[in-house]
């Protein structure tokens, strides 16, 4: 890179899903599955940095949830659970898709997905109306249940096989999306167990465990980050619809009737963690649930604008008392809580009662897609001065300090005059509090590259003034711009920048 003076011109743009698949993919953040073997449909690794973002990631949500919240603890149940749990939650009976295949492509899609594509057309040419009076009919047939209703509207809409451009439909059914297996070496019916759809029936079944062993008193919440499993049909847009996915699930468990406070608190809090964490809040809204579960009170997602549109990232819902109602009918275990404060109205104590709940539902996947496709930058630069002028583009990740990967590259100007041993001396200052790599290959133009496509924050470049005055250069990822300072406030301003407690200053 040119010491002369560099001019940036204000048109950075943002990638397609394809630029972001292919960028995750060389840049160590995402592969596909067993990808030697060709892959598996919608499963995915995360590579070094992916796995490094996506902790970083988990980490923000897990202390923003228990430990700003002394009334919020956490806990990691199995994936593996006693079967009846998915009787008392209605997922053996009722988690399904409603699924239509084309008879031409023999391609399966998920109805409403077809619908809600269609609609969003519409929204995309103006037509606002028209979109809204299309997902209001769809989420009233789907309430109902009217598959041959859902099939009409497909018909009525005009919608195609994309691949073979016919409208030749099958029936519109109903398919479940949980995996099975067995547990023990007799492969029986009665030995069937699931890979959990969900975490947070786990939370459900460890209701009275947690309150009781915590001290808790309603309201408070149980949080949980860990894997669930679907068996989607429809599995496209990279890590976006995973078969095997993460979620960050919190209960919060409440006392009957102030449920709708606490859903209004719960959405504004989730939506300030996003906007906090730098999604910019153009980028974000709220979608109310065209279809509700008959037992919800209310439903809402938070959506991020995907580079394929805004779909859902997090969903808050008001459960009402159906899902401890439900295990407690299937455990013949109360699941009642006792609720001691005194009622104002009654000048008695509420007594017993099973809690409402209001839970907040994110994938750290679709997060994790989310931040990469909003720190996915090209920006144009120029370069050099005079004949030497020259206008390149330069792709980065604006990602935040405190998620990056690596918060700061350490690296000697030159291989020769102490620069290495310097620059060792400073890694090694650093590597207790942060995650920093020291790099000695290829000139130094090319290493900031290297870092930019990563989103290191700071590069730390030891020349040879730093062997004469302890003083280094930061190069600041964002704006390309260098500052001196000595090594000795390094740790307190790497950790000032990437420091958890100024995100959740903001929250
Ligand atoms: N306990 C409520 C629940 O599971 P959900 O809307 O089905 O609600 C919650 O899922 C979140 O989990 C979604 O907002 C999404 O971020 C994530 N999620 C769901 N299915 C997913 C999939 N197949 N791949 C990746 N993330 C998924």
């Amino acid at each position: 890179m040119s010491n002369a003076p560099q001019k940036t011109a204000a048109n950075t743009t943002e990638g397609t899903l394809a630029e972001i698949v292919s960028h995750a993919k060389e840049y160590g953040f995402v592969f596909p599955s067993s990808e030697i073997y060709d892959g598996l449909a919608a499963v995915y690794d995360y590579g070094p940095n992916g796995v490094e973002l996506k902790n970083n990631l988990k980490q923000l949500w897990w202390k923003a949830m228990t430990q700003l919240n002394q009334n919020v603890v956490g806990i990691d149940a199995a994936i593996f659970m006693h079967p009846l749990t998915w009787k008392a939650s209605g997922h053996v009976d009722g988690f399904s898709d409603p699924m239509i295949d084309n008879l031409d492509s023999k391609k399966r899609y998920r109805a409403d997905v077809l619908l809600e594509e269609k609609a969003a057309e519409y929204e995309k040419n103006g037509e606002i109306a028209r979109a809204e009076t299309l997902l209001a009919e769809m989420g009233r047939l789907l309430t109902i249940e009217d598959l041959a209703g859902v099939k009409q509207l497909i018909i009525d809409e005009k919608i195609l096989c994309p691949i073979s451009k016919t409208g030749n439909w099958t029936d519109v059914r109903q398919f479940n999306l949980m995996f099975s297996t067995q547990v023990g070496a007799v492969a029986e019916d009665s030995n069937k167990i699931y890979l959990r759809p969900e975490t947070a029936q786990g939370i459900f079944v460890n209701f009275l465990n947690v309150q009781k062993s915590a001290r808790q008193k309603v309201p408070f919440g149980i949080a949980q980050i860990g894997k669930a499993f679907r068996n989607e049909i429809v599995a496209r847009q990279f890590i976006f619809r995973m078969r095997e996915f993460e979620q960050m699930e919190m209960q919060f468990f409440v006392r009957p009737g102030t449920e709708d406070e606490w859903y209004d608190k719960w959405k504004a809090t989730r939506m300030r963690w996003h906007q906090v964490l730098g999604l910019p809040a153009d980028k974000l809204r709220f979608h109310d649930h065209e279809k509700l579960a008959f037992y919800a009170k209310a439903a809402v997602d938070i959506e991020y604008e995907f580079p394929f549109g805004f779909k859902e990232m997090e969903g808050i819902h008001s459960r009402t008392n159906h899902d401890l109602t439900q295990h407690q009918e299937y455990s013949r275990k109360k699941q009642q809580y006792f609720d001691a404060d005194i009622d104002p109205e009654t000048g008695k104590a509420y007594g017993n009662y099973i809690p409402f709940v209001v839970e907040t539902s994110v994938g750290a996947d679709r997060l994790f897609l989310a931040t990469l496709c909003q720190a996915y930058t090209e920006e144009t630069i120029t370069e050099g001065e005079g004949e030497k002028e020259q206008t390149k583009t330069r792709t980065f990740l604006k990602l935040h300090p405190a998620v990056a990967p690596i918060k700061a590259a350490i690296f000697p100007l030159v291989k020769k005059d102490g620069m290495p041993e310097k620059a060792e001396e400073i890694f090694n200052s650093l590597r207790h509090d942060f995650r920093v790599i020291m790099e000695e290959r290829d000139a130094i133009g090319k290493r900031y590259t290297r870092q930019d496509l990563i989103g290191t924050p700071f590069c730390i470049v030891v020349d040879g003034q730093t062997l004469e005055d302890e003083t280094v250069t930061v190069r600041h990822r964002d704006s390309r711009e260098q500052t001196r300072m000595p090594i000795s406030e390094l740790r307190a301003y790497i950790g000032e920048a990437v420091s958890f407690s100024r995100i959740f200053e903001k929250l």
